[in-house]
């Protein structure tokens, strides 16, 4: 298929779950935003004329500027709101009714998050403009996968054949749900879980289930240290906790895991340390001061900004 017929292949489609894409869709998509960071001026006003909605029904600080940020670079139109409570949901509004009109004012795509779990399937569903999922409750964030993956391959410069430590929230860490399954399209990548047991990550991404029961995959080491998984990965990928969806039981995990200067004895060279971010400076995953006493290690202000080139793409 040649770049153009790749490009139009994209055109219309919803981006709900990672699961959406192909292995050659993501490496067309890494790809891209690869030229793009390289000459942010080459797409500069391509989509003139086109209208990008934004519908957020919970806090971003990233996605959402990112998308707006992309959008404004491809010379779109940019409009939209950024929590429920600056909508009308606040008067009573259903989501379907908030949706339809977003699509009714004749915008090329919606980009969605909200707190359900598969809030931007049922958009997907009933709207004739493509939905993009810019995160959808414990679920997915298919779009924070691909700057990830983009992140991965520029510091490792490959896809497959990585270590990769998932750290803190497996539960409700919905950016981990997504990395594991794209991750899992590349050849030989091992997962280590470095968790506390009430914020695991769910069976789903862990067992696979055949005649005679449930089975741990063979890519999942789970119960490792964080210690261990420091001198052992390539990329650790820390998370939040997400206390915004727990049972307030379930919070006393938050903090329990924290990542400073001092760990990083016997490291390899090439580790690098992601998160989507935000970091909860109130339980500190990761120390406060550790993109400036570590650079060479921590990657994580150059991942969020590798979401600009990857959401043009
Ligand atoms: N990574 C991420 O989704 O960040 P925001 O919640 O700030 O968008």
């Amino acid at each position: 298929m040649s770049d153009s017929e790749k490009k139009g292949h994209f055109e219309g489609r919803d981006i709900v779950s990672i699961d959406h894409f192909t292995t050659d869709e993501i490496e067309y998509l890494v790809d891209k935003a690869a030229q793009f960071k390289k000459n942010p001026s080459k797409m500069k006003g391509s989509l003139k004329g086109k209208g990008l909605t934004f519908a957020f029904f919970e806090p971003s600080t990233r996605t959402r500027i990112s998308f707006l940020k992309a959008a404004q670079n491809l010379g779109m139109e940019r409009n939209g709101f950024g929590s429920a409570e600056s909508s009308s949901l606040t008067k009573g509004e259903s989501i379907y009714h908030t949706l339809k009109m977003l699509e009714g004012y004749g915008h090329d795509v919606l980009v969605l998050r909200h707190k359900l779990d598969g809030a931007a399937q049922y958009a997907a569903d009933k709207l004739g403009i493509p939905v993009v999922n810019a995160g959808d409750g414990k679920h997915e964030h298919p779009t924070q996968t691909l700057l990830d993956l983009f992140t991965i391959r520029e510091t490792q410069g490959s896809l497959g054949c990585l270590k990769v430590a998932l750290v803190g929230d497996l539960k409700y860490g919905r950016t981990v749900h997504s990395l594991v399954k794209a991750l899992r399209q590349f050849p030989n990548n091992t997962f280590s879980l470095v968790n506390t047991p009430s914020l695991a990550l769910p069976e789903e991404y862990t067992h696979y289930e055949d005649a005679s029961g449930k089975h741990l995959r063979k890519d999942i080491e789970q119960n490792v240290s964080l210690e261990q998984a420091l001198k052992t990965c390539d990329i650790i990928y820390m998370t939040r906790t997400q206390l915004e969806r727990m049972d307030p039981e379930e919070r006393s995990a938050a903090g329990a895991i924290k990542l400073g200067p001092e760990k990083l004895t016997g490291v390899k060279k090439n580790l690098k340390i992601l998160h989507p971010l935000p970091i909860d400076a109130n339980h500190g995953e990761i120390h406060k001061a550790f993109d400036r006493i570590n650079p060479e290690y921590a990657y994580f202000f150059q991942q969020a900004a590798n979401g600009i080139p990857m959401r043009e793409a």
